[in-house]
C-alpha cells in the first residue's frame, strides 16, 4: 500500500504558498541550504588535514580526540538570523538545537523553523547492531522496533530527520559501507527498507517521538567498481531495475519522507544531477512527493566529476534535476540567486524546491512545535527498556559459523580471553554511532564479568599490530577454554573504509595458530563490519561466532550465546568468500553457460574452492531442523508455499525458513536462485509446525533485453530450507497471472 511522503493539510498548503509569496529570493535559497556546525579554534590546521594526519598515523587517535575537545563549533547564528540556513546536519545536543531554533523562530524575518538532521543509522545514544548485523536476524519486527527507539531518542535530542535507512544493495565486501545496509539481497533489503521507514516515521512524523527517514543513497552506490568508495557504478538498466532500485521503491511505498542521492556516477552521469533518476523514476513513475537531499558536498563535487565547470553551473544542474536541499557544498547559497535573477533558472523551479522543504517542516509539525523538551532525553537514553532491546537485537544478529560441540560453554569453566577487541568498549559501537559513547558500551570482558565468570585477560594481539606469544602462554596456562577476540576496528568499515584485503589484519591469525598449538580448546569471536575471508580461522577454531559490531550491549549479547541462554538464530545476509580476490561474490548471480563445477572449463577460480566460505542465509544453532512435505501452489495472483519444519534437537530454537526460486527458461538469463520469501518459526525441542509463505506473482517479473517488464512463464524450481543451498525442491508451472 502506497503512502504519501509528506501529508500536509490544505490549510497548511495555503500557509506554505503565503510564505513563498513573502520570501525574498535569498530567503528561498536559504531554505535549501543545509550545513553542519563548523569547527573553529583549537586547531592550527583544518579538520580535514587533521583527519588525514590521523589516517596516515602522524598523530594518534588519542591526540586527535583531545584536540577535537578543544574545538569550538561555529553554529552560524547570524546566517540563521538572516534566513540563510534552512536546516542543520550533525548538530548534537538538545540545548544547542533549541537555542538555534529560537534564533530562527524569534529573530529571523519570517520565523521559519529549522530542522536538524543526523545520521541516526543504528541508534542515537543506545546503539543497536550495525544494520548489516541486524539484517542477519531476518526479523522485520526487530528492524522496526530498533528504528522506533532510535527515533524516540533522536527526537528527544532535537533531531527530526535521520539520514537512514541506508538501503544500498552491496555484493562486494571490500566496500566499507556494506556495514550500513542489509547485505547483498534485494528482496531482504526491500523488506528492511520498509520496516525501517515504518519504525522511524510511525504513522505521523509530527509526533514528538517520531522523525523523518531518508532513503539513501539513490542509487547504485553499493556497486562502486572494485568496492572502492565513491567510485563509478556501471551497469545495465536491467540490473539497475532488478537489483538496485527495488529497495528504494519499497521505501517510497512505505511513505519515506526524504531521499538522498549518491556520490557516484551511474553509467557516466552523476546521480546528483540525473533527471532520469530524480524526475523520470522518482517523481514521475513512483510519484514520490517528499524532499530530495544531496549527499554531503556532492553538488560541489560535480566539478571533479567533470560535468560542470564551476559551482554556479553545478547548482543549476542539481536544482534542475530535482535536488531540493544542498547538503554542505554551499553551491546553492553562493549561486542560485544570481541564476534566478539572470533568468537562467525560472523562479518557479526554485519555488518548487522551497515548497517541498516547507512541506517537510509542516509535516514534521515544526511550525506548531518547534522546540524539544530538554529533560526527556536524559531520562530515556540507555534506559532499561532500550538496553534490553539492544541486547535482544544483538543476540538475534549474531551468526554461529562453526561449532564442534564446544558451545554452549558451562559457566563454571575457567576462561581466558585474548585479543584487544575483547576489552575495548568503543569498538563495539561500529560505524555511524550517532551520539553513542564508547565507554557506555559493554565489552565482551564486561559481559563475562557481569556474569561472575572466572576470566583472565591478556591483550596478546592488537587488530593490526604484533602478536605477543609469551602473553598468550601466560593467559592460557590455567584456562579450561579460551575466547579469542579478533576482527576489525569500528572505523575499518563504514564510509571511506574500503579494503582490498578483507581477512584478519596484523598478526591475529598467528594468535589463532598459537592457540591451536597450545592444545587448549578455543572459541573465536569476530567483530567486524563486513564479511571476512577467514578460512584459516574456521579451520583452527573449535567454534566461530560472527559478532559484528553489536552496539551498546555487545558483550551481554555475546555471552547470552556463549553460555546458551539464547540459541543462535542469525543467518548471513552476505556471502563470505574464501579469499578477498573472490569479490564481488553473491549467491544470486545469473546462470552462465558453464556453471561452476570440477570441470576445468567452467566458471570458477583455479585457486579457490568451488563454493564460498559461507553461503548467503547460512548460520548454525544449538539444535537442528528437518524439513519435509514441501508443496507450492498458484492461486491467482499469489503463490502459496507450505512446508513442515521439525526441531530435531534437544533445545528450543527459532528457525528462519527461506524460500528460493529459479526460473528455468526466460528471454534473459535469470539468477541461479533468488530469495522470494522467508518466515521465522519458533520450535520447542522435538516440536514440528507447518509453515506457509506467500509470494506475490509479481515477484517473477523481470526486464527483457529491450527493457520491457515481463512476467516469467513456465517451469520454476523452488527450494526451501535453512539457507541458500537448500535442496528440498518443488516444481511449479507458472500459469497466467489472474488477479
Ligand atoms: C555520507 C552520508 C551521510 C552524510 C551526512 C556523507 O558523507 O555519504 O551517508 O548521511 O555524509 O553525514
Amino acid at each position: 500500500m502506497e503512502k504519501s511522503s509528506l501529508p500536509v493539510s490544505a490549510e497548511d498548503e495555503k500557509r506554505i504558498e503565503t510564505l513563498i509569496e513573502q520570501m525574498t529570493v535569498d530567503e528561498k535559497v536559504g531554505q535549501l541550504n543545509q550545513v553542519g556546525p563548523s569547527p573553529v579554534g583549537g586547531f592550527e590546521i583544518s579538520l580535514k588535514e587533521k583527519k588525514l594526519r590521523l589516517k596516515e598515523g602522524k598523530i594518534t587517535k588519542e591526540e586527535f580526540e583531545r584536540d577535537l575537545q578543544g574545538v569550538q563549533w561555529d553554529t552560524r547564528e547570524s546566517d540563521v538570523r538572516n534566513g540563510k540556513i534552512g536546516s542543520f546536519l550533525g548538530m548534537r545536543g538538545v540545548e544547542k538545537c533549541n537555542h538555534m531554533q529560537r534564533i530562527a523562530i524569534e529573530e529571523s524575518r519570517l520565523g521559519i523553523p529549522l530542522f536538524f538532521g543526523l545520521d541516526v543509522v543504528h541508534g542515537l545514544r543506545t546503539i543497536f547492531p550495525i544494520p548489516l548485523a541486524e539484517s542477519c536476524s531476518f526479523d522485520e519486527a526487530l528492524f522496526e522496533e530498533t528504528a522506533k527507539i532510535a527515533a524516540k531518542e533522536a527526537a528527544a535530542s532535537g533531531i527530526k530527520l535521520t539520514f537512514a535507512p541506508m538501503i544500498d544493495v552491496c555484493r562486494d565486501a571490500r566496500w566499507g559501507r556494506i556495514a550500513e545496509g542489509a547485505g547483498e539481497d534485494t528482496y531482504l533489503t526491500s523488506r528492511f527498507a520498509a520496516a525501517k521507514v515504518r519504525g522511524f516515521q510511525g504513522d505521523d512524523i509530527a509526533k514528538s517521538d517520531r522523525i523523518a527517514a531518508c532513503a539513501k543513497h539513490f542509487v547504485a552506490y553499493g556497486a562502486a567498481i572494485g568496492g572502492r568508495d565513491y567510485n563509478s557504478a556501471d551497469m545495465s538498466l536491467q540490473t539497475l531495475w532488478e537489483t538496485y532500485l527495488p529497495p528504494f521503491k519499497a521505501a517510497t511505498d512505505a511513505g519515506v519522507a526524504t531521499f538522498m542521492t549518491s556520490f557516484n556516477d551511474l553509467n557516466g552521469e552523476p546521480c546528483t544531477t540525473s533527471k532520469y533518476l530524480l524526475k523520470d523514476i522518482l517523481r514521475n513513475q513512483w510519484r514520490f512527493n517528499g524532499a530530495v537531499i544531496s549527499d554531503s558536498g556532492a553538488i560541489g563535487e560535480l566539478i571533479e566529476h567533470g560535468t560542470v565547470t564551476d559551482k554556479a553551473e553545478a547548482a543549476e544542474q542539481a536544482l534542475n534535476a530535482g535536488i531540493d536541499v544542498d547538503m554542505s557544498s554551499m553551491c546553492y547559497t553562493e549561486n542560485l540567486k544570481k541564476s534566478v535573477l539572470s533568468g537562467r533558472i525560472p523562479e518557479a523551479v526554485l519555488n518548487e524546491a522551497v515548497r517541498r522543504v516547507l512541506r517537510l517542516k509542516f509535516a514534521l509539525g515544526l511550525f506548531d512545535h518547534p522546540y524539544t523538551d530538554e529533560s526527556s532525553g536524559k531520562k530515556m537514553y540507555l534506559c532499561k527498556e532500550h538496553t534490553q532491546l539492544a541486547r535482544e537485537a544483538g543476540r538475534k544478529s549474531i551468526v554461529l559459523l562453526k561449532n564442534d560441540g564446544i558451545l554452549p560453554l558451562k559457566s563454571n569453566l575457567k576462561i581466558a580471553a585474548v585479543g584487544e577487541l575483547a576489552a575495548i568498549r568503543k569498538e563495539m559501537l561500529g560505524t555511524w554511532a550517532a551520539m553513542g559513547k564508547g565507554d557506555e558500551a559493554v565489552s565482551l570482558l564486561d559481559g563475562l564479568k557481569e556474569r561472575s565468570i572466572s576470566v583472565s585477560y591478556e591483550e596478546c594481539c592488537t587488530v593490526n599490530g604484533t602478536f605477543d606469544s609469551s602473553a598468550l602462554e601466560r593467559a592460557v596456562k590455567d584456562a579450561d577454554v579460551v575466547i579469542a577476540a579478533v576482527g576489525e576496528y569500528a572505523d575499518m568499515s563504514g564510509e571511506a573504509s574500503s579494503l582490498c584485503h578483507i581477512g584478519l589484519h596484523g598478526e591475529q591469525e598467528k594468535m589463532l595458530s598459537a592457540l591451536k598449538e597450545s592444545g587448549k580448546p578455543f572459541v573465536t569471536v569476530m567483530f567486524n563490519g563486513r564479511p571476512l575471508a577467514v578460512p584459516k580461522a574456521v579451520e583452527l577454531s573449535n567454534a566461530l561466532i560472527e559478532a559484528w559490531h553489536l552496539g551498546s550491549q555487545a558483550g551481554n549479547s555475546i555471552c547470552d550465546i556463549l553460555f546458551g541462554d539464547y540459541n543462535p538464530s542469525g543467518r548471513l545476509t552476505t556471502t563470505f568468500p574464501n579469499h578477498s580476490g573472490e569479490c564481488p561474490i553473491y549467491y544470486n548471480h545469473v546462470s552462465t553457460g558453464r556453471p561452476t563445477s570440477e570441470i576445468r572449463h567452467t566458471c570458477k577460480y583455479m585457486d579457490a574452492p568451488l563454493t564460498p566460505l559461507f553461503p548467503f542465509g547460512y548460520g548454525l544453532s544449538y539444535t537442528e531442523y528437518a524439513y519435509k512435505d514441501f508443496c507450492i501452489e498458484q492461486d491467482g495472483k499469489n503463490l502459496h508455499a507450505e512446508v513442515t519444519v521439525r526441531n530435531t534437537g534437544k533445545v528450543a530454537g527459532e528457525e528462519t525458513v527461506q524460500l528460493y526460486a529459479h526460473v528455468r527458461k526466460a528471454g534473459r538469463v535469470r539468477p541461479i536462485r533468488e530469495l522470494k520469501g522467508f518466515c521465522k518459526v519458533f520450535l520447542k525441542a522435538g516440536e514440528e509446525k507447518r509453515v506457509s509463505i506467500t509470494v506475490d506473482r509479481s515477484a517473477f517479473q523481470y526486464y527483457d533485453t529491450q527493457m520491457n517488464l515481463v512476467e516469467a512463464q513456465g517451469t520454476v524450481d523452488f527450494f526451501i530450507g535453512h539457507d541458500s543451498t537448500a535442496s528440498l525442491k518443488a516444481v511449479l508451472e507458472l500459469g497466467e497471472n489472474n488477479p
